[in-house]
């Protein structure tokens, strides 16, 4: 999410290699060769676990070395740095619009008429500001590339965008224009859209019919609270006694998947949508160090439970990963305490080669942290509903970066050290209600923005987005936040010992600092062949492919007008010769953010989220200058007709011959 908050300094499955799959240029086996040859496609599409019993077998440094290469793993011709209306991908390939804010998720779904919406019509539609996607195959345990379910959230909403007559106002006038029914459409627009998926001669089309459809919004879906803090008196309201049932998610930003198939998203800048006065309050320390009440929504006026001062601890029923099965649709959603409660941008799993699930989080605001949180439990490959506790007993962990290149990862156990008593902590749902506070008495590192973080099955890598941090001053900088400054961002990559995610240790190196190379005060730092359009700022998303490549995706905010270029999609090279070195592949349209990388079990499918066009920056644009308004937008992306304001919308990005993208 861009920083939308009037607070100061807010701010595994394993390669399916078919046979029809070319392989690299290079005469270097790939990864999905080495695979393919040593145990043969059957055994492969048994998907993560195989991954796992890969790396158990060959070793991780055995598979970094297949990985390896003296070729770059990506060919496409780059698209052109640049701001405009829409959007541009690679030549060679269409990108297709899936669906758009509005679109009917449910069968029964009113046609889109935005000067006219409702709530109603909005709880049956596809939601705003689609950020994070997963796909998960048709049938359960599949590899199907070509059917599946797409799980799409939706992480805020911009009403000077959605609605008609907020106009250009500054926030105070603006809520003076909202009435209930508009923060009721908001409320049903945030959450999450689950649609079926299906590519019929090389298109793809949303099924309409589908029994697993579902909205899931903050104004209706009810979810249930599990873990070490489920039911503790911090997170008991009056609608709610019992502290284990909350209405809604908020501020869904990233996510993940889990090993049996249920989708993980992740509540992000949740303290914008509570207001109230903290002073005197009795979770006032608490509050402040999540920036509680944020106030940039009006939702307050109209539902109590908002206000802090009416219904003191809702607050704290938010700020958790929630947990959701696509193919369940009566399956409640889960609020899981114990990967801890901070900005969640995302929670990215992988099975550990023990057995374990292990899952790593960053806490999406300057000078906060890199967690990971590593199951009690081992995963059942086999019976799905084995793993109901995996993600309720384990421990989670905050990252120490040190100097020479290493990681302690601290562990946040009730009890040991300062996270007693003396400080407040009276159990665990203690620890994981203040997770900030407790990870600050621990010292761990203060990062520059913490956004996705993404393991790499086949390597066992980790790649950490920190997406920038211009509070950071130059007595701050360290060695894995190395600009003061930092407007542009950079990534980091972690090394478990031996692939182990559980260890407590981890080495790390930077991997690129991003900005403009050509610029020498910027102090960027990539492969030397960097062409002109292959540097990127603000890396916020992240993917991994099926044969181990890394693509990030950027979220600048209105900074786009610094790098003179909007967002979009970076490959990466990670390995061998051209380790550093990126280009660029699909670009937005102005105002927007790239979100939600996501491929197909067999890469031949990249869904991307085209997130809040015509939003970021638009003030800055030559020709435009002013805000976006509903009547007045800076682009009307993408249906540029003259009556529907820009839409949010899912993109399906396919090879004109069909081929595996980016080869
Ligand atoms: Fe919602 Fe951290 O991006
Ligand atoms: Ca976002
Ligand atoms: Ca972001
Ligand atoms: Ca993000």
């Amino acid at each position: 999410m861009t920083d939308r908050s009037p607070l100061p300094g807010r701010q595994g499955e394993a390669y399916d290699c078919s046979e029809d799959i070319p392989v690299n240029r290079s005469s270097s086996p790939t990864l999905g060769d080495v695979i393919n040859t040593r145990y043969g496609r059957r055994d492969v599409l048994k998907g993560a676990l195989a991954t796992t019993a890969i790396s158990a077998i060959l070793g991780p440094h055995a598979i970094a070395r297949a990985i390896s290469s003296d070729q770059p793993n990506f060919y496409f011709e780059e698209v052109s740095h640049g701001v405009d209306e829409t959007h541009h991908v690679a030549p060679g390939y269409q990108a297709d619009i899936l669906i758009r804010w509005g679109d009917p998720v449910a069968g029964d779904a009113p046609p889109f008429d935005p000067a006219h919406q409702t709530p109603e019509a909005q709880d049956k539609q596809f939601g705003y500001n689609n950020d994070f996607l997963a796909y998960l195959p048709l049938p359960l345990g599949s590899q199907n590339a070509s059917h599946g379910l797409l799980f799409v959230n939706h992480e805020y909403t911009n009403e000077e965008l959605m609605f008609p007559g907020l106009g250009r106002q500054d926030k105070e006038a603006q809520f003076a224009g909202v009435t209930q029914a508009l923060v009721d459409i908001e409320m049903s627009a945030h959450g999450a859209s689950i649609i079926e998926v299906k590519q019929d001669r090389g298109r793809w089309h949303v099924v309409t019919d589908s029994p697993y459809v579902r909205r899931i919004s903050a104004r209706t879906t009810a979810m249930r609270l599990s873990g070490p803090a489920a039911g503790h008196r911090r997170l008991r309201t009056s609608a709610d006694p019992s502290g284990t049932r909350v209405i809604g998610t908020l501020n869904n930003c990233a996510g993940g998947v889990t090993p049996w198939g249920t989708v993980l998203t992740c509540e992000e800048n949740f303290n914008g949508y509570f207001t109230g006065h903290v002073e005197g309050h009795p979770e006032a320390r608490n509050y402040q160090r999540y920036g509680v009440p944020g106030g940039v929504y009006a939702w307050g006026r109209f539902h109590h439970r908002f206000d802090i001062n009416q219904e003191p601890y809702e607050a704290n029923r938010f700020g958790w990963v929630v947990e959701i099965d696509p193919y369940d649709p009566t399956a409640l959603p889960v609020k899981r305490t114990a990967l801890g409660r901070f900005k969640h941008e995302g929670a990215m799993t992988i099975l550990n080669p023990d057995g374990r699930l292990v899952l790593y989080s960053g806490d999406d605001q300057q000078f906060d942290y890199l967690y990971k949180y590593v199951s009690h439990g081992i995963v059942d490959r086999y019976q799905r509903s084995n793993n109901a506790d995996i993600l309720d007993q384990g421990t989670l962990f905050v990252a120490r970066f040190h100097g020479q290149g290493t990681i302690e990862w601290m562990p946040l156990t009730w009890g040991s050290g300062p996270l007693t008593a003396t400080h407040g902590f009276h159990s665990q749902a203690d620890v994981l209600i203040e997770t900030r506070r407790a990870a600050d008495l621990l010292e761990a590192t203060p990062m520059d923005r913490p956004e996705d973080v993404e393991p790499n099955p086949l390597t066992h890598k980790v790649y950490l987005m920190l997406t920038n941090n211009s509070r950071r001053l130059p007595e701050q900088i360290d060695t894995a936040n190395p600009r003061a400054d930092n407007q542009f961002g950079h990534v980091i990559e972690i090394t478990p010992p031996d692939g182990d995610h559980a260890a407590q240790q981890a080495t790390w190196e930077i991997l690129v600092k991003c900005g403009d190379p050509g610029v020498a005060e910027v102090g960027a730092l990539y492969h030397p062949s960097i062409s002109k359009n292959g540097w990127f700022a603000a890396p916020d998303n992240c993917a991994i492919d099926h044969q181990g490549r890394l693509w990030i995706a950027t979220d600048q905010g209105s900074n786009w007008s610094k790098s003179g270029t909007a967002d979009g999609l970076w490959s990466m090279e990670t390995e061998g010769t051209w380790r550093g070195l990126s280009r660029m592949f699909f670009r937005v349209p102005i105002g927007a953010e790239m979100c939600g990388p996501l491929f197909t079990p067999d890469d031949k499918t990249l869904f991307a989220a085209v997130q809040h066009p015509g939003s970021d920056g638009t003030k800055t644009y030559p020709g435009f200058e002013r805000d976006s308004t509903f009547e007045d937008p800076a682009t009307r992306w993408p249906d540029f007709k003259p009556d529907l304001p820009p839409r949010p919308a899912v993109v399906v990005i396919t090879k004109a011959d069909g081929g595996v993208i980016g080869t």
